[in-house]
């Protein structure tokens, strides 16, 4: 593990911080050196120590877990499984026995709908809702704001139960509107079995005030998700301090590898889930009349897993923590208000809380910023900044009821971490200009 596992590998500080100096522990801008790269809410770039991490399994240690009584094999398990105690303290959940390992944030979410879908009464002793399996008329709890990953899954788990997907409105800044829920609102009296909602939006960047919903799901009885794809890689997150049974989250925007995320929750509700998918070391015993399964997180991980892969996510998060959290969220801050006041300087319509609701707390934003400009379509202004070497993304963000929330076809969005400097900004808004110039808008 230690061959590579070094910051000092790209001869920089053992204490790196935000900003300019954390650069040099990217290769991509080593590779890229002119490119304003504005679009981690997609996926963040990799540092030296994440791609080091994976290349000592690729390289040195290259065999399977789980299987194998040679040391090699004892060794990579033994690094998988260290892991899961390295990603439940990043989350703030009790051990790595409440980790399972998935491709990312989607197959996490599909994991849980396929596994309730196969529910009767098992999970009645931990919600009072689920005294049956999900049928003809419960409710799925979720918001105009979500991503479709934390749509579709649901929607294709109503249409197999004739359960009803729910969504509560957002607002034009970005934030939930919770009046259905409130007493006397028209989701109050609805038998709502599960409850799923982004931490935070990969649109508008709103930090989610999630306590009404939490608040709601225990009244009701009903599971409380959390989509954590972006809420935990902006700020320290703490599945505990949240409330929620469940958080789906990807390595790849954390700057850890594609391919690989976790599901975390409850082992004691997870112990009496169905398993998704069948196959290998997701088994106790398999005979010719049946199969019973291991516990969990096993029975949920069929196969050969992507261990290279858990490798890097484990560095990813050895990496974060050791800029810091606090570091990351107080830079982002920082950045998220003078990319606010550069928008709304350039006259560009910003999707999203305005920056004196940032600026005031009404509403917690991360780095994340939706915009445009009037009279030109985002996907121009994208195309015309990728000439300026300026990456950001642009379209419906997977988020297309969002977009039609807010009678828009489509955003530019320009999102932050922790690499990013004031400098990416301002050539942001000569990108802008340079926009403007070329549509002849003033
Ligand atoms: N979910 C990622 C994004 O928002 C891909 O861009």
């Amino acid at each position: 593990m230690q061959l590579y596992n070094s910051y000092q590998t790209s001869g920089q500080t053992a204490e790196p911080k935000p900003g300019q100096t954390i650069r040099p522990l990217f290769p991509f801008f080593r590779h890229n050196p002119d490119t304003v790269f504005l679009d981690s809410a997609a996926t963040s770039l990799k540092p030296q120590s994440v791609i080091h991490a994976m290349l000592e399994y690729f390289e040195a240690n290259s065999v399977n877990i789980h299987r194998g009584v040679y040391a090699l094999s004892v060794k990579a398990t033994e690094v998988y499984e260290q892991a899961r105690q390295t990603i439940a303290e990043f989350v703030g959940a009790p051990s790595g026995s409440e980790v399972i390992y998935t491709r990312g944030t989607t197959e996490a979410i599909n994991l849980l709908a396929y596994s309730l879908l196969k529910v009767r009464d098992e999970l009645k002793d931990f919600f009072s809702a689920w005294q049956t399996g999900l049928g003809q008329g419960d409710v799925i709890l979720i918001s105009e704001s979500e991503h479709h990953s934390n749509i579709v899954p649901w929607q294709m788990l109503a249409s197999m139960t004739s359960a009803k997907v729910l969504f509560l409105p957002v607002k034009a800044d970005g934030s939930l509107d919770y009046s259905p829920i409130y007493p006397k609102g028209s989701y109050h009296e609805a038998p709502v079995k599960v409850i799923s909602l982004a931490g935070i939006s990969n649109v508008s960047g709103v930090i989610h005030d999630l306590e009404p919903a939490r608040a709601f799901a225990r009244e009701k009885g009903a599971i409380f998700i959390i989509d954590g794809a972006q809420a935990v890689t902006h700020a320290r997150f703490s599945l505990k301090n949240s409330g929620a049974d469940f958080i789906a989250f990807s390595a790849h925007k954390m700057c850890g590898p594609t391919g690989i995320g976790a599901l975390v929750g409850s082992r004691d509700v997870l112990s009496v889930m169905p398993p998704f998918m069948g196959g290998g070391d997701m088994i106790e015993t398999v005979t010719t009349s049946g199969t019973t399964f291991n516990v969990p997180p096993y029975r949920f991980e069929a196969g050969t897993p992507a261990i290279g892969e858990v490798y890097g996510f484990a560095a990813a998060i050895r990496f974060l923590e050791q800029v810091g959290m606090a570091a990351i969220e107080e830079h982002e801050r920082k950045l998220t208000l003078s990319a606010l006041e550069m928008l709304q300087r350039e006259q560009a319509i910003i999707y999203g809380p305005s920056l004196a609701q940032v600026q005031s707390g009404a509403i917690r934003k991360a780095g994340v910023l939706a915009f445009s400009l009037p009279g030109i379509h985002p996907h121009d202004i994208g195309t015309l900044l990728d000439e300026l070497g300026i990456a950001i993304r642009t379209g419906h963000h997977c988020c297309q009821p969002l977009m039609s929330a807010w009678g828009i076809p489509a955003a530019a969005r320009a999102s932050l971490y922790l690499y990013n400097t004031e400098e990416d900004i301002e050539k942001l808004a000569d990108g802008l200009r340079f926009v403007r110039k070329m549509f002849k808008k003033p």
